[in-house]
């Protein structure tokens, strides 16, 4: 049976992307409702306490669209609000932590990993946390990289000056041996090919995002839920609290999809 109910995705801002992009090459029938809370991002540098607010917010907005799953495409919002928001809803609820944790222990050779993420992600000792309890040997350094979002929320990721913030603000990793880095924020794959220039060639980025759609198709055979219909673009629909206009810019270009459908929502009033 086919189930033909949208999946939604939540994130502070254009970061979930990354996972949508994912999600659209692995599980193209799905009809995708995004929401980018880009008004308030970003999140990293929040109160936890405040950080679950917003994470419900977007949550009830996508829960009255009728969502038959929910992808929290943000670091920050996982650490802090996933297992709350787990146990209070009826459909499945899917973070990006535990996914990209486990593909980097499978990645790594020499249970050295790095994990840069916001400053609230870092705090949280989640990836730390996750790696550890799994395999307690795993050596890891984590950096918060407060400069990143900023750079990509403004659509200058490939700018020589995100290349400048990337190479000075990683210097200190470049020194610990690693040989897997988990880009533990949403928003850090847009900046990927800067990030691998300056970390080496030698060591493999996890992308937590990407590695969290595999659990999304995991989850959907689970519970039965996979749509079998061929959806078309229309049924891609994004909201931000922000500036349609920008958010468009930079999902036109990293989807690659003409025609996006944008709205401007308000959440939170
Ligand atoms: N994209 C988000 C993450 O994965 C949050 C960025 C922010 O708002 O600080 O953590």
């Amino acid at each position: 049976m086919s189930n033909e109910r949208p999946i939604g995705f939540i994130d502070s801002g254009v970061g979930g992307l990354t996972v949508v992009k994912e999600a659209m090459r692995q599980l193209p029938n799905e009809e995708i409702l995004y929401v980018g809370d880009t008004a308030r991002c970003p999140y990293g540098p929040r109160p936890p306490k405040q950080v679950i607010e917003f994470t419900w917010q977007m949550t009830r907005f996508l829960l009255k669209k009728n969502i038959k799953m929910l992808v929290i495409a943000c670091n920050t919002a996982t650490a802090v609000a996933l297992e709350e928001i787990k146990k209070s809803v009826d459909i499945p609820v899917i973070g990006v932590i535990q996914p990209g944790a486990r593909a980097a222990l499978k990645a790594s050779k020499n249970s050295r990993v790095g994990v840069i993420g916001t400053l609230g992600t870092v705090k949280s000792d989640s990836y730390k946390n996750e790696l550890q309890e799994k395999a307690p040997e795993t050596y890891v350094s984590s950096l918060a990289c407060p400069k990143f979002v900023p750079v990509v929320e403004s659509n200058q990721f490939e700018s020589s000056v995100a290349k400048k913030i990337v190479s000075e603000t990683l210097k200190p990793l470049k020194l610990e041996n690693l040989d897997t880095l988990i880009l533990g924020c949403t928003h850090y794959p847009l900046l990927r090919p800067i990030i691998q220039n300056v970390m080496g060639q030698q060591i493999t980025l996890i992308d937590s995002g990407a590695e969290t759609v595999n659990d999304v198709s995991t989850l959907l055979d689970y519970f039965n839920l996979n749509n079998y219909e061929q959806t078309n673009q229309k049924a891609r629909t994004f909201y931000t609290t922000g500036s349609p206009k920008m958010f468009k810019d930079i999902a036109h270009e990293w989807l690659q999809i003409e025609n996006l459908d944008v709205s401007h929502i308000n959440l939170g009033e």
